[in-house]
């Protein structure tokens, strides 16, 4: 339990920290990599180049900060990144390490304004909001070990590698003990361990499951990032270098964007690759609920599994549309309001530009947000749960 006077001095440096948010996170990561380079198996080397992920860690310290008096209003965002530090295998003994890099970036960058009080504050404050992710963190570990499920990375034998378009092929997995795989949920993702020749370290990706569960096998569908800078590591490797007889490291089925069963309207709305997780639920669906699914993508050479979608949706009776932006550019307010109604649920996955744009349509259309569901492919940003 923290003192009242460590409360308050949290609550009153917060802003600081916030305002020195991305020279403390530099400091940190910089620190953090030199001291325990071993952490560069977990962390996303492409993100550290490009800076996304810079922030978002430090960012939430400060975020579950403002809330360190009721810490349980916290507990529905931490869930979404506990299922991804669980996908990472991050661990209790890592959480002192980044605590105490954290420490040492804010003092270095803060200099005499950080006070020894404000020092101790801050690593009691830490320990605290660390021990919540901890905790959490337990809990789906055993959760993943149930029926079958395991811990931390299990081996799996690449059985085919299927294109769906000249940028987007799937792979099937199976796991090499030949263990039957627990159930999974439509919309969850494996989390995939790799060692790409030339990189001193493992590299780890989330790709969604894009096929229905099923005991035997999992199936992911990678679009090759070959247009970015730095380029897809992960998906590159996979694309050009990974074959049937191959294996990779998987870890249990984790996430927390999945359908909802109520009888209310559906509509589904995809941007790009975001389309796999989409077609996974819609998939599973049977006859009764109203849906509707608008696919947007580049063009018609980029739209994966469009037949497949199609087709479902005209079995299930629902509406299928598709926008190429090529053509019509991005996704408008007259494309969407076609298929919202006041009581719709919406599930979104895309980029994030495109999902904020998906998103303020439907709040425009008079969607309230616990109807709108979303995933961001990629780190979040922020986290405005808090
Ligand atoms: C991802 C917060 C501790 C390793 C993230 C994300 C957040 C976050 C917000 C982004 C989630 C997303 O992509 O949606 C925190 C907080 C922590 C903490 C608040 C402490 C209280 C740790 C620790 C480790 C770790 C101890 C391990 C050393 C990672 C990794 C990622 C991640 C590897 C994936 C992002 C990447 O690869 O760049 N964390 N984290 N985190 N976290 Fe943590």
């Amino acid at each position: 339990m923290l003192s009242q006077q460590t409360i308050d001095i949290i609550k009153s440096t917060v802003p600081v920290l916030e305002q020195h948010g991305v020279t403390i996170t530099k400091t940190f990561y910089k620190n953090l990599f030199e001291k325990h380079p071993e952490l560069l198996n977990y962390f996303n080397h492409a993100n550290q180049v490009r800076g996304r992920q810079q922030t978002a860690l430090a960012n939430t310290v400060y975020a579950a900060a403002a809330h360190i008096d009721n810490l349980q209003a916290i507990v529905p965002a931490v869930m979404q990144i506990a299922h991804k530090h669980r996908g990472l295998g991050i661990l209790p003994e890592h959480y002192p390490i980044v605590g105490e890099n954290l420490l040492a970036a804010i003092k270095e960058v803060l200099g005499d304004a950080a006070t020894d009080d404000i020092l101790n504050a801050w690593a009691e404050a830490y320990g605290v909001i660390a021990d919540v992710f901890i905790s959490v963190e337990e809990d789906l570990y055993k959760e993943a070990e149930k029926d079958g499920g395991w811990r931390l990375f299990k081996t799996f034998l690449v059985t085919k590698k299927v294109p769906v378009n000249e940028i987007v092929t799937s792979f099937y997995l199976e796991p090499v003990d030949g263990e039957i795989l627990p159930e999974f949920k439509p919309g969850q993702y494996i989390t995939v361990r790799v060692k790409v020749p030339g990189d001193e370290y493992t590299s780890n990706r989330h790709y969604t499951l894009s096929q229905p569960s099923n005991n035997n096998e999992y199936r992911i569908s990678v679009k090759v990032e070959d247009e970015c800078d730095p380029k897809g590591v992960v998906s590159n490797f996979l694309h050009k270098q990974v074959n049937v007889g191959d294996t990779i490291e998987v870890s249990a089925p984790a996430g927390l964007f999945t359908l909802e069963e109520n009888n209310s309207p559906l509509l589904f709305v995809s941007g790009g690759i975001g389309v796999t997780p989409l077609n996974t639920m819609l998939q599973t669906m049977e006859l009764g609920r109203q849906v509707s699914f608008v696919q947007c993508a580049r063009n018609d050479k980029s739209a994966a599994f469009k037949e497949q979608i199609e087709k479902k949706v005209n079995e299930l009776n629902g509406s299928y549309r598709i926008l190429y932006s090529e053509e019509t550019g991005y996704v408008t307010k007259e494309d969407l309001a076609p298929f919202i109604s006041k009581d719709t649920e919406i599930y979104i996955c895309g980029p994030a530009p495109f999902m904020e744009t998906v998103i303020s349509i439907a709040r425009d259309l008079g969607v309230s947000d616990d109807q709108i569901h979303f995933e961001f492919f990629g780190p979040a940003m922020s986290l405005e749960a808090l």
